[in-house]
């Protein structure tokens, strides 16, 4: 299993530059479900994640290329012959967005068959409302065996509002919808800008869209959709992971290729911090920062709200700030598991229930510390960058799955992090996270 060796203290100075969003990729290659025409796309990033959803869309008879080293990570995805529609329990179990699978092909074919995703570090994560939401839309869903099945000769349009917010149930919906026979009204949908990503391609397919990226999305739906190419957004998440390793190691950091009203919240807390974040250019921002930081309190929320993913990295820099910082986690359950390995780096930090209360600034000091999660392992890179001495994080492959050469662009603005061990291995057992 790999490691990553991090030596703290130095300053991140430089451009580094952000790669295209996995949690805009994925719901994209899932689209490519619904017509038989060739679908390309530009800027998906190199991570694991996308290498899972290219088996699971290959399994089911996809031909998919996904072209890196080629012109901005163009892959081409066509699904003419899906021969075999199911997502099977062991791919769905290392991704659960994997279940973003089942509103396309129940639209395209009229049959889909998904493994049950299972729990998962972070919570419960059920998709419920994917279900319900294809249930009104006429699916029948039975469940067996672990798997669950729906049928439809042809899904027809309803008005479907989301008892919760969900990103991927909003986007599993609305792929549904727009081969659905009629209109699909659907309220209180997700606002991330991956679903109105996600909403682009659909348009540029020939699908009839209004209101995606709002908290009502109307779709008419259509007989057929055709071959596009689209270009992913950039990584909001690994723009804001950077925007917090500038600020922490008190850099003066370039974060290039961003969209910068994506980063809204966080930019808030930052310039709240201390820290000065500029925009320089449309899709660039300059991070500096000298300490003292003060601490802030921050929630969780839905877009536009602090996003649940920046959580782990910003309690990172909460250790750093001066005073009591009160993180509160609204989204997820169980979404702390990077405290403890805070905790063993020095941070002082008490968790009661959602809150977790921080108090800094304390100085941290390397240790052997293990990654949980996708985002608690950026957390723990980011505190090791101000920590005494070596640390070395376990289970690097938690951050393969969501950031791109991570170690490679931290170094090419200083840090001192290498990684140890082969690049690519034991992922693929890799137990379910973000
Ligand atoms: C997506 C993102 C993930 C991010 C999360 C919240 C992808 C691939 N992943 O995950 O990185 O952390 O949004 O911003 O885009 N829920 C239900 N029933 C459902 C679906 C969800 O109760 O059918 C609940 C979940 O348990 C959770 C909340 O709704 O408490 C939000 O989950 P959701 O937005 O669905 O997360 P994902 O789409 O899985």
């Amino acid at each position: 299993m790999d490691k990553f060796v991090i030596r703290g203290g130095n300053p991140l100075v430089g451009t580094i530059r952000v790669s295209g969003a996995k949690n805009s990729a994925l719901p994209c290659m899932a689209a490519a479900l619904l017509t038989e025409d060739e679908v390309i796309l530009e800027n998906i990033p190199q991570v694991h994640d996308i290498e899972t959803e290219r088996k699971l869309l290959v399994s089911m008879g996809a031909d998919v290329n996904l072209g890196y080293g080629r012109a901005q990570h163009r892959t081409t995805i066509c699904c003419k012959n899906l021969s075999d529609p199911v997502a099977k329990y062991e791919i769905v179990k290392t991704m659960r967005a994997s279940s973003l699978v089942l509103g396309p092909l129940v639209a395209r074919i009229g049959m889909a068959r998904v493994a049950l995703p299972g729990g998962c570090a972070i919570g419960g994560r059920p998709i419920d409302l994917h279900i319900k939401g294809l249930e009104k839309m006429g699916a029948t869903i039975t469940q067996e065996h672990g798997y669950l099945e729906a049928r439809a000769t042809r899904l027809k349009g309803a008005h479907i509002f989301f008892d919760k917010i969900t990103v991927t149930g909003t986007e599993d919906l609305l792929m549904a919808a727009v081969l659905a026979d009629g209109e699909t009204l659907l309220e209180n949908c997700a606002r991330e800008p991956e679903v109105a990503d996600t909403a682009a391609l659909l348009t540029s397919m020939g699908a009839k869209i209004e209101g995606a990226g709002t908290s009502t999305i109307r779709v008419q739906g259509v007989t057929s959709l055709h071959g596009a190419r689209h270009r992913i957004n950039p990584d909001r998440i690994e723009a804001g992971t950077f925007l917090i390793a500038g600020a922490i190691t008190q850099g003066d950091l370039i974060v290039d290729n961003c969209n910068p009203a994506h980063l809204g919240a966080l930019i808030d807390k930052l310039t709240q911090m201390g820290v000065s974040v500029e925009t320089i250019a449309p899709d660039q921002l300059r991070v500096r920062a000298s300490h003292p930081l003060y601490a802030v309190d921050m929630s969780t929320e839905e877009y536009p709200g602090f996003p649940t993913d920046m959580q782990a990295q910003f309690m990172a820099l909460a250790t750093q700030a001066d005073g009591v910082s009160q993180i509160k986690e609204n989204i997820f359950e169980n979404r702390f598991m990077h405290v403890q390995e805070l905790v063993r780096m020095g941070a002082n930090i008490k968790v009661d229930g959602r809150v977790a209360t921080v108090r800094g600034k304390t100085t941290l000091s390397s240790a052997a510390v293990m990654c949980s999660d996708l985002r608690a392992s950026a957390s723990l890179v980011l505190a090791a960058m101000v920590a005494d001495g070596e640390t070395i994080l376990d289970r690097v492959y938690h951050m393969d799955r969501g950031y791109e050469r991570f170690e490679e662009k931290l170094r090419s603005v200083g840090a001192q992090i290498r990684r140890m061990g082969n690049v690519f291995a034991t992922k693929d057992t890799a137990p379910e996270n973000i």
